[in-house]
């Protein structure tokens, strides 16, 4: 059986990441039709210390959780939250756990930690130039726009 190619993405260092971040990172996606789309993925890292990826999209009305209020996740930091009707989800999980989704569950992308890096894993992106810094005032040095979300 011949080995398959499996596409990891670097996207931060593991530091840049504080405990109950959550920020959402824009990328061009290159779907099964080789065709570039854009996506925005949420990156967390959650309390318990682990990180989870999630495609930013609600899936009640397919709109950006982030594009409602601005935030990615609730007041108190236990939710994902879209900012367009307030539901709430599992940060561990993706499930919507409150509001007019229950039971739905965000598009999960696959998260490690390599080498202190934080790791898109098989999802296929459009090159860049390198990592981002979602610490960076205004984002980041790339051309890309980084929602950066931290607690208070
Ligand atoms: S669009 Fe997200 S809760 Fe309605």
């Amino acid at each position: 059986m011949a080995a398959e190619d499996i596409d990891v993405f670097a996207i931060a260092d593991e530091e840049a990441f504080e405990p109950g971040a959550a920020a959402a990172f824009e990328f061009m996606h290159i779907d099964e039709k080789g065709e570039e789309k854009p996506v925005s993925i949420i990156i967390m890292r959650t309390m318990a210390d682990t990180y989870v990826g999630y495609v930013n999209e609600c899936p009640h009305k397919g709109v950006r959780l982030d594009g409602g209020n601005g935030r990615l996740l609730s007041l108190d930091r236990r939710n994902l939250e879209c900012g367009q009707h307030g539901a709430l989800f599992d940060v561990e999980t993706g499930v919507c756990v409150d509001g007019a989704c229950v039971n739905k569950s965000l598009e999960p992308v696959a998260v490690a930690v390599i080498d202190h890096e934080v790791c898109l894993v098989g999802v296929k992106l459009v090159e860049d130039d390198g990592k981002r810094d979602p610490f960076a005032p205004g984002g980041d040095d790339d051309d890309g726009p980084v929602t950066l979300i931290m607690p208070d």
